[in-house]
């Protein structure tokens, strides 16, 4: 099955990054307060590598994190949103992300995005269940599960940037 091209919701319109979307996603990134729960702002280094991974990943998964933006302003990234595949304890997870621009938190977009994602993924992809990996600070991304419907399963310590992080595993199983 090839990439999906386009998802949409009520708001929001999700389509694949491109390397277009270097700034509004060094926005993000390189903003030392959305990225507290990374331990800090990306470099520009790291901001371009997590772009070449997050491409990479459209041709190897048949999907990734993609753009959410407006429906008014389809070539500004207000967020970044989607499923990959990321490692629980030595086993891949589908794990639904979101990491957008702090301008425009406190909308419900993430939320409203990351279940697009979880739709797709219990119908598209036939996945029985739907993570979220959360550094056990970021209140904001629980709420984020939560509302999308998971309960927090397993509690784990992740390294990460040098540091040792507790994370907690949230689920959302197929219905
Ligand atoms: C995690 C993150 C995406 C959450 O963003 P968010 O805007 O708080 O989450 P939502 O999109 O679900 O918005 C929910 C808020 O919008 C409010 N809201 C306003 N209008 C709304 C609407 N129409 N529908 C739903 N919620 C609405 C909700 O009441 C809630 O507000 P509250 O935080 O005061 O309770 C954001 O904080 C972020 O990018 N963080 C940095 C990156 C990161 O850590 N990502 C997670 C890694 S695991």
């Amino acid at each position: 099955m090839g990439p999906v091209s386009e998802l949409r919701t009520e708001r929001l319109a999700l389509r694949q990054m491109t390397s277009d979307d270097l700034l509004a996603l060094s926005a993000i990134m390189q903003d030392a307060e959305t990225m507290t729960a990374y331990e800090g702002p990306f470099s520009e280094g790291e901001t371009q590598g997590w772009l070449d991974r997050t491409l990479g990943s459209y041709a190897e998964w048949g999907h990734g994190l993609y753009a959410v933006t407006l429906p008014q302003d389809p070539a500004w990234m207000i967020g970044q949103c989607g499923l990959t595949y990321q490692d629980l304890e030595g086993e891949p997870v589908l794990e639904v992300g979101y990491l957008f621009n702090r301008a425009v938190w406190g909308h419900g977009y993430a939320t409203e995005a990351a279940q697009a994602w979880i739709g797709y993924a219990f119908g598209a992809l036939g996945a029985d269940e739907v993570y979220a990996i959360v550094r056990d600070t970021n209140l904001r991304s629980m709420n984020v599960a939560i509302r999308c419907g998971m309960a927090v399963r397993r509690r784990f310590v992740k390294h990460y940037r040098g540091v040792e992080m507790p994370h907690l595993a949230f689920s959302v199983r197929r219905p």
